[in-house]
């Protein structure tokens, strides 16, 4: 059977569907995504613009490349892709949740309305003293921002490696993976935990696990999570997520 088609069956027949987003539904709007052969983001050590260490020892750099990121994002547009998941979204209303991996505004710039937003966002600082959050549009922050309340340094609000999630928000991710009897993965590698832990909790949710969610990929190609998903969608999202929406309108439920 089309994979699309068996995508669309589960689809149809599931009460609630949560959905874990990465680089990779983005990727057709020009974002890149993170494991490039190389190991590095756009020139720099992960260590070094992405940890908390990297942005004690050298701040300058991390603003540099987080405004660089920022900067990028003015160009970007949501791909057909982020909007079919807004048409997910309308089919299942408060049957649903996405939770995103990305930090480049893209679902909601779509027009999702409950995005879980597990690794923080581009458009957002958060102060090293007051903690104070903010919102900012992408216009440039400057080498070193500094807050409006307490005149401390800021910092971009992403969650870098070797920090913990936001609670609030990997709790909203955890209950919809424990109240979903469908798990799409799509556009992600599924290698960053605790994010890729939500198959699984997914999976295993249920008493003895017997009411386990069925889990579909989609991805450009096989990762290695594939052999442990329950079906694998493979090409570009821009183009199956649209194809499935359109599979599921054929024949509404
Ligand atoms: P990755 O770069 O690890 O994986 C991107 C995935 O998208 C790969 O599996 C690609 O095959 C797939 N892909 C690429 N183009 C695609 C397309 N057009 N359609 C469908 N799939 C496509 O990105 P993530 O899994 O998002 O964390 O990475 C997870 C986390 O690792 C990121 O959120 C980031 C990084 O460390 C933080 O910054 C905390």
């Amino acid at each position: 059977m089309d994979a699309i088609f068996e995508a669309a069956e589960h689809i149809r027949q599931a009460r609630y569907v949560t959905v874990l987003t990465g680089a990779g539904v983005s990727a057709e709007s020009g974002v890149p995504t993170f494991r490039a052969s190389d190991g590095l983001w756009e020139g720099h050590h992960i260590e070094d613009v992405a940890t908390p260490e990297g942005f004690r020892r050298n701040p300058h750099l991390v603003w540099e490349f987080y405004n660089e990121r920022r900067n990028k994002l003015k160009q970007v547009r949501p791909n057909p892709g982020h909007y079919a998941l807004v048409e997910l979204e309308k089919r299942f209303a408060e049957r649903f949740t996405l939770v995103t991996q990305n930090v480049d505004g893209l679902h909601q710039q779509a027009g999702s309305n409950t995005v879980a937003e597990l690794h923080g966002s581009l458009y957002r600082t958060r102060c090293t003293g007051c903690k104070d959050l903010r919102i900012h549009d992408l216009e440039p922050l400057g080498e070193l921002p500094k807050c409006q309340k307490c005149d401390r340094l800021l910092r971009p609000d992403i969650v870098w490696f070797r920090e913990e999630l936001p609670k609030e928000v990997w709790q909203r991710a955890y209950l919809a993976a424990q109240a979903c009897d469908v798990f799409l993965l799509i556009g992600t590698s599924a290698v960053v935990y605790p994010a890729a832990g939500l198959a699984q909790i997914a999976r295993n949710r249920g008493p003895a696990g017997d009411e386990g969610a069925t889990i579909i990929e989609f991805n450009l190609e096989e990762t290695a999570v594939s052999n442990s998903v329950d079906l694998g969608v493979y090409g570009p999202s821009g183009v199956t997520l649209p194809k499935l929406i359109e599979q599921l309108s054929m024949n509404p439920s």
